[in-house]
């Protein structure tokens, strides 16, 4: 069984999209076969690959909706052995078609269940928001990492998503645990950097990772060259750290 990874964060802008594309391209250089689930409308994470978010393509939407077999919805993308489910605006409705589902909260988990076996890893991309893409991926993960962007207001919003972590993990999927929070667009030339990435530790110790994302420029070129960083520039720092995540996630599972 693969290990079910969300990346998500209700706040927008805070790394989500930089962090699932570089964090599963390092897991696929690190052979660790690895599906990258891009569960947002605005489709950052396909264009990262330099696919154009098409309207009639097969996507996310189809698979989620149950159109589609995963098999069909999945492209090869590099590093090998990272393979990714694109998406587009079509998603958008997707929440709304979903209010009518039933089982609403679980049609990802349930679709899932079986067809992602020959994974190692399956990250899901999140939407800013706290709707039921974000609900879904929660209910289908084992764990979650949470982006934090070394800024001001960078705990805002966090207890309530924290709170939502575990109103559904009550609910829906008791094995749910928080991965790790992770500090990104660490700048050390910002002294606001440091006290963020104080403050954050003082509050969530043992729950941060020991990997920090340095503000890279970089990491944010890379997708309009539609590569991950690794690909365009493997020795910068941005690909560097994301490499290092890898790892850290890699040797607790090892463990
Ligand atoms: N470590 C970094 N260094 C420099 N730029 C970064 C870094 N991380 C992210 N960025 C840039 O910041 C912007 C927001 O990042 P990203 O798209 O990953 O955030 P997000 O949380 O996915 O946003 P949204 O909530 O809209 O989905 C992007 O332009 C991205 O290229
Ligand atoms: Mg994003």
């Amino acid at each position: 069984m693969p290990k079910i990874i969300a990346i998500a964060n209700q706040k927008g802008g805070v790394g989500k999209t930089t962090t699932a594309v570089n964090l599963s391209a390092s897991l696929a250089a690190k052979k660790r076969k690895t599906l990258l689930i891009d569960s947002d409308p605005q489709a950052n994470t396909t264009s990262n690959f330099g696919i154009t978010p098409g309207n009639n393509a097969r996507s996310f939407y189809h698979f989620l909706l149950g159109d589609a077999p995963l098999k069909d919805v999945v492209v090869k993308a590099k590093p090998p052995g990272l393979h990714l489910v694109p998406s587009n605006t079509d998603l958008a409705a997707a929440e709304v078609e979903l209010m009518k589902v039933k089982s609403k909260q679980t049609v990802l988990r349930d679709r899932l269940h079986d067809s992602a076996d020959h994974y190692d890893y399956v990250i899901i991309d999140c939407p800013p928001s706290l709707g039921l893409l974000t609900i879904n991926a929660l209910t289908s993960a084992d764990t979650v990492i949470i982006p934090l962007q070394c800024e001001y207001f960078a705990l805002e919003g966090l207890s309530q998503l924290l709170r939502s972590i575990k109103i559904i993990k009550a609910r829906y999927n008791p094995r749910l645990l928080v991965e790790g929070i992770l500090l990104t667009m660490f700048d050390r030339r910002n002294n606001l950097s440091f006290h963020v990435a104080k403050d954050v530790k003082l509050h969530f110790d043992n729950k941060v990772f020991r990997t920090v994302i340095p503000r890279n420029v970089r990491l944010s070129e890379s997708p309009s060259h539609g590569k991950p960083a690794l690909l365009y520039d493997s020795r910068c720092p941005g690909s560097l750290a994301y490499l290092n995540l890898a790892k850290e996630i890699i040797e607790r599972e090892e463990k």
